[in-house]
This record gives C-alpha cells, structure tokens and sequence, in this order.
C-alpha cells in the first residue's frame, strides 16, 4: 500500500485591479458574455472567455432549456464553439463569471465537473496546459495555472 498526495497551489487576487493587463481583458469579455447569458430559470449568468494562440478571444455564456438537462453552461458553449471555429489553433487561457439575480456572488465559481472533464480534453489535445481564470460578480479571483490542476485523476483516452 502507499499513500499519494496531490497538491494544487493557485493564486487568490482580491479585486480586478490586481490581475495582468491581459487578464483583466479576458475577464472583462468573460463578464460582457455572462451579461448575455439565457438562463431564465436558475436566474445564475456565467460567462466563459478563452485567449486563443492566435488572438482570437472566444466567449460563451450558459442557455438554459425549459427541459432543465437540455441546457448548457458557459464554459462548454465556449470551449466547443473554439473547437469547432479554431480546431487547430492552441487556448491560452480561459476566464469565467458569474453572477445572479436573485444574491450577489461573491465567490469565485470554477468550472463545473461536467466542464472540467470536457474542458480537459482540450489541454489534452493541444498538448499544453491552458491557465483557468475564475470569479463571481464581485470579490475575490482565483487563477489556477492549468485544468489538469482542477481535475486530477481525469479520464481521457488512455483508457480506451
Ligand atoms: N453553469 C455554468 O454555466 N457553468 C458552470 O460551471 C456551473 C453552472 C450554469 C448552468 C445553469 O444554467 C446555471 O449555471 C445554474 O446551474
């Protein structure tokens, strides 16, 4: 038998102010495409922006669906949607937001499970480790240096 130990270190930021110039940019689009974000029924707004290799910035926002399973959260509607306009072109960095209507969020919200592992095959496909840039509304911003640190243990092909 033996023990293993998995650490994940990521940097807490307490306002906007602090993060890169290039950050704060992508988070800026994260929190314009959570702004658009259909989501009559949870009254919860995410908004996804990816930095492409190639300076495209990619955004997303979840859709929601009277038949609650048939919507989508931000960060698949924008990963899927470089996947298919960018197939080959490397991401970057990703930026999320949430907020809602019905209380103020003031935690970071990171990236579902269901995102993570549909995130991951990304990082896994383009062979290099992407930074997750995450917020609510307000406070403070977590920033993680890739999405293999949110998601140990994932699967991926290598199981197949
Ligand atoms: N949501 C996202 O867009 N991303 C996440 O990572 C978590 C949840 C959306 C799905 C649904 O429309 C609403 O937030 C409430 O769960």
């Amino acid at each position: 038998m033996r023990k293993i130990q998995i650490a994940t270190s990521v940097t807490v930021f307490n306002n906007l102010s602090e993060l890169s110039t290039e950050d704060k940019m992508l988070m800026d689009k994260a929190i314009e495409a959570r702004k658009k974000a259909y989501a009559p029924y949870s009254k919860f707004n995410v908004g996804a922006a990816l930095l492409l290799e190639n300076n495209e910035i990619v955004t997303g926002n979840n859709q929601e669906n009277a038949a609650y399973p048939s919507g989508m959260c931000a960060e698949r509607v924008a990963i899927w949607k470089a996947g298919s306009d960018f197939p080959n072109v490397k991401i970057l960095k990703l930026a999320i937001s949430a907020s809602s209507s019905i209380s103020k969020v003031d935690k970071p919200v990171g990236p579902c499970g269901a995102c993570r592992q549909s995130l991951s095959e990304y990082e896994i496909k383009q062979k290099q480790h992407f930074p997750v840039i995450f917020m609510g509304e307000v406070g403070e911003i977590i920033k993680t240096e890739s999405l293999d640190a949110l998601l140990p243990f994932s699967f991926d092909s290598s199981y197949l």
